[in-house]
C-alpha cells in the first residue's frame, strides 16, 4: 500500500536471506547450528569500562542531550590515543568527532559529500555499508576489486581516470573485512597521492586495526604525510573492547570533512550517550591487558581454523589482523553453494564471499567471535565433509 522511496528500492537485495532461511530450517530440524557468520565478540566488555558506565549513568548531568560532535573529554581521549599509538597530533576540537559507532559515521558520510549521480569508490569485496550508504544518497558505487593476486590490495592504476575524476569518496578498510588484508604505509602514501591528483576524499575504516596477531602493528592512515589534507580515519571501540552493543566510535582527520559529517549529524542524531563516552574514555585511557587477552584468544582460534581448513585441503588466508579468516571454496562450488553445503551437512554457518561484492565470489568468511570450544567443534564437523 505504501510505496518505498526509490533510494530504498534501489538497494541491492539482501544476499544473506537464503543463508538465514537455511539456518532456520536446520534449526527447525533440531540441528545444533554453530554460527560463524557475524563478527560480534562473545566475551564481555572489560569490567572497569562497565563500572565507569554505571558511575556515569548515575550522574544527572549525563542524562541530558549530548553534543552531536561528542564530549570534549572523549575527543581529547581519542587525540591522546593517536599520540600514543601513532605519534599523530590531532586537535580534538576540529579533528575528532564522536560517532554512535563507526557504522553511523560511514553511513552518513555520503549524505555530506555525494550528489545524485556522483561516483563513490568502494572496495569489492567490502563491508556492505559503503555501497548501500552511497545508494541511499543517490550516488553510484564503483567497485574497486580486491584480488587475491594483489594480496587483496586495490590496484589504483586500474581505476579509470574518468572514474577517479568523477568520484567524491574513496572507502578503504584496513585491516580488511572480509579479506583480512592489511595495509602498509607505502600503500597509504599511494592513496594520498591518488586522492590529491583527483580531489577525492579518503575514508579509511580502521575498525579492526587493534586486533592484531604475532606482534603485528597496523599503520594509521593519519600518520602518512598529507593524509590529513585528504581524508579521515573512522574507528570503533566495538571490536577492540568488546563493545559492539554500546555504539561508540569516532572519525578523525581532516576538519572540513568532519565538519560536513557533523552537519549531517546535527540533523539526524543528537550524539552518543555521555555516560557511554565516559566509559569509552576508560577503555582508551585505562589498562590495555583485556585487549591483549582478547587478542590471544583470537590468535588461538585463528590457528585452529587455519590449521583445520588447511587439513581439509582448502586455500586459506591466515590473518595478521582482524577477527575473520578468509578462505577459498573448493573447486566446482560457488561461495553460496559451499556455504549452503556447510549448513546442510555440518550445521555450520559461514558467510559467502559474494555477499561482500561480486569479487568475493569463490571465497567464504569465518568469524572468530565464537567460543573456542564451539569453533573447534565446527572445524571438526567441517573436516568430516566430502567435496
Ligand atoms: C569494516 C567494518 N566497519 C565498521 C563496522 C561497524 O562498527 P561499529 O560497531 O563501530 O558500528 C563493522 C562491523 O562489523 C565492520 O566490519
Amino acid at each position: 500500500m505504501f510505496e518505498l522511496a526509490r533510494r530504498i528500492k534501489s538497494l541491492p537485495p539482501y544476499l544473506f536471506a537464503d543463508i538465514d532461511r537455511r539456518k532456520a530450517e536446520a534449526e527447525a530440524r533440531g540441528v545444533d547450528v554453530i554460527d560463524l557468520g557475524v563478527g560480534d565478540p562473545v566475551e564481555p566488555t572489560p569490567k572497569h569500562v562497565i563500572e565507569r558506565l554505571c558511575e556515569a549513568a548515575h550522574d544527572p548531568a549525563n542524562h541530558r542531550y549530548p553534543s552531536y560532535t561528542g564530549s570534549m573529554d572523549f575527543r581529547e581521549a581519542v587525540a591522546r590515543w593517536y599520540k600514543r599509538k601513532a605519534e599523530v597530533k590531532l586537535d580534538p576540537k576540529t579533528q575528532v568527532l564522536t560517532l554512535i559507532g563507526a557504522k553511523e559515521g560511514l553511513a552518513h558520510l555520503p549524505w555530506a559529500f555525494v550528489n545524485p549521480g556522483d561516483l563513490v569508490l568502494v572496495p569489492d569485496p567490502g563491508y556492505p555499508v559503503y555501497r548501500n550508504a552511497t545508494v541511499m544518497a543517490e550516488g553510484v558505487p564503483f567497485s574497486v576489486p580486491l584480488l587475491e593476486e594483489r594480496g587483496f590490495l586495490p590496484d589504483l592504476s586500474t581505476i579509470p581516470e574518468r572514474v577517479a575524476r568523477q568520484a567524491k569518496l574513496f572507502f578503504l578498510t584496513f585491516p580488511s573485512n572480509p579479506t583480512r588484508a592489511v595495509a602498509t604505509e607505502g600503500f597509504f602514501a599511494e592513496v594520498v597521492e591518488f586522492a590529491r591528483t583527483y580531489g577525492l576524499i579518503v575514508v579509511q575504516d580502521a575498525a579492526y586495526s587493534e586486533i592484531t596477531y604475532d606482534g603485528f602493528v597496523h599503520p594509521s592512515f593519519l600518520k602518512v604525510p598529507g593524509a590529513l589534507d585528504v581524508g579521515i580515519e573512522v574507528h570503533s571501540l566495538s571490536k577492540t573492547y568488546n563493545m559492539t552493543g554500546w555504539r561508540i566510535g569516532w572519525a578523525a582527520g581532516n576538519e572540513e570533512i568532519l565538519e560536513g559529517l557533523g552537519k549531517v549529524k546535527t540533523n539526524v542524531d543528537s550524539g552518543a550517550f555521555q555516560a557511554v563516552q565516559f566509559a569509552g574514555i576508560a577503555a582508551l585511557d585505562g589498562p590495555q591487558e583485556p585487549v591483549e587477552r582478547q587478542k590471544a584468544i583470537y590468535q588461538e582460534r585463528r590457528d585452529i581454523v587455519v590449521e583445520g581448513l588447511g587439513d581439509m585441503g582448502l586455500r586459506v588466508f591466515p590473518p595478521k589482523a582482524g577477527c575473520y579468516v578468509w578462505c577459498r571454496v573448493p573447486e566446482g562450488y560457488t561461495s553460496e553453494g559451499f556455504v549452503g553445503k556447510l549448513i546442510e551437512e555440518a550445521g555450520v554457518v559461514t558467510t559467502p564471499g559474494v555477499g561482500f561484492g561480486e569479487h568475493g565470489e569463490g571465497y567464504f568468511r569465518i568469524s572468530l567471535t565464537v567460543p573456542t570450544g564451539r569453533l573447534r567443534e565446527a572445524v571438526e564437523r567441517m573436516k568430516g565433509l566430502k567435496f
